[in-house]
């Protein structure tokens, strides 16, 4: 039984390096009962493999842990094309919130959609990201900025996941932005005071997030709110995205897993994310889009020793992208890090930041057989070929992806 894949170069963990890799080559990996069975060379693999139901020779290519977008706002209801038209002509993304444009213009779209609308397009855009080697992704409420309308969203998040093959981790964006009929602590008395426990009792939470920044909440409206929320639910934090305003330390003072965003940092913040060893969830595409082309600082961060992921941020206003393959040629090009760095970073780190380190994000006996083949040998091919979709074939769970 499972399903055997020969004669490639496996990309397994280096245990002795945070962001290395272990090369196989003409390695092979046995799937079996939805995980990793076995990773080893193809020569040792083989005499054990007489009764598997499929071998598949890859002929060389390249094998690595299917990809995890740790970081996204699906499910949303509609594109905001025309803001992005206006900021090609030179408004910022900040006015055009100010302007009650941006997340607050998001939710007056999510109220008038239907479920079935909001679904059918979050499907469409997780199937595309299937094929390009997503095997799970996180998805957030955040544009429904009334009690009953995050509620609604966490629980179309979790019809998605009972209906998609990949693995979908919920988190509750409940401070995106200033809803425009509440006043911001009013919001945030709601957010702790009602929709939290609703959501709790519901089971609906994996993690949740908020958003620290001049047009959204202050660092010690997130604190409260973060503060109130139990473990084992992740905290995370949107912070440090245009401005510097004190997020890395409320996220530091309520044990956070991650920051996310982060293209202004100060020196005595990183020295705090070092300290505090919390994780730095990186959006080039947002910054390519939003953010006048100010990166994060990757290079710094990985040289501190800081663990990083990469993601898509994937939303209509900041991040159109949906895919890992892109985000790791933005980086790689534009932010100097490794190819081999840009994989870790959509692979075991972002898994890392979902918690889920030990059952994803890595090519590891015991773990989920989330595995995706790249259509070459070598992911140096990911940010040289910019827009050509690397990803040969995909299994999750040991089932195949079918093209389509
Ligand atoms: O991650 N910064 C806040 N939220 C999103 C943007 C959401 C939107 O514009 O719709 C982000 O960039
Ligand atoms: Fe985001």
């Amino acid at each position: 039984m499972g399903v055997a894949l020969i004669h490639g170069r496996v990309y397994a963990d280096d245990p002795a390096n945070l962001n290395g890799w272990r090369i196989l080559d003409d390695g092979a990996v046995f799937m079996e009962g939805g995980a990793i069975y076995q990773v080893d060379h193809t020569a040792h693999l083989l005499p054990g493999l007489s009764n598997v139901d499929t071998v598949v020779d890859v002929e060389g290519r390249a094998i690595v842990p299917g990809f995890v977008d740790c970081h996204t706002h699906i499910p949303f209801a509609a594109w905001r094309l025309d803001e992005y038209l206006a900021r090609l002509s030179g408004t910022s993304y900040e006015a055009l919130t100010r302007e009650k444009g941006g997340i607050v213009r998001s939710s007056r779209q999510w109220a008038a959609a239907s479920d079935s609308a909001i679904i059918a397009m979050a499907r469409g855009l997780v199937e595309e990201a299937m094929r390009w080697g997503t095997t799970t992704m996180e998805m957030k409420s955040g544009y429904g900025l009334t009690v009953d309308q995050e509620l609604r969203a966490l629980r179309l998040i979790k019809q998605l996941a009972s209906t998609l093959p990949l693995d979908v981790v919920a988190t509750g964006l409940f401070l995106h932005a200033i809803p425009p009929d509440f006043g911001s602590d009013q919001w945030v008395d709601a957010v702790v005071n009602n929709l939290l426990p609703m959501a709790i009792h519901e089971g609906l939470l994996d993690a949740v997030d908020a958003f620290v920044e001049t047009t959204a909440f202050t660092p010690d409206q997130v604190r409260r709110f973060l503060e109130a929320v139990p473990l084992p639910i992740i905290r995370r934090l949107h912070t440090n995205q245009f401005s510097s305003i004190g997020g890395i330390v409320a996220a530091a003072t309520v044990g956070a897993r991650a920051v996310d965003h982060l293209e202004h940092l100060t020196p005595q913040e990183i020295d705090l994310m070092v300290q505090s060893r919390m994780a730095g969830v990186v959006m080039p595409t947002a910054s390519f889009y939003a953010n006048r082309h100010h990166y994060a600082p990757l290079r710094e961060l990985i040289n501190r020793g800081v663990r990083v992921a990469l993601a898509t941020d994937l939303n209509p206003g900041t991040s159109p992208v949906g895919n890992l393959p892109t985000v790791m040629a933005v980086a790689v090009n534009l932010c100097d890090i490794t190819p081999e760095e840009a994989l870790a970073a959509v692979t075991r780190h972002a898994a890392y930041v979902l918690g889920k380190e030990e059952q994803i994000g890595s090519l590891a006996v015991g773990q989920r057989a989330n595995v995706v083949v790249l259509d070459t040998e070598s992911v140096g091919m990911i940010p040289y070929r910019l827009g050509h979709n690397p990803v040969y074939r995909v299994w999750i769970g040991g089932r195949e992806l079918m093209a389509g």
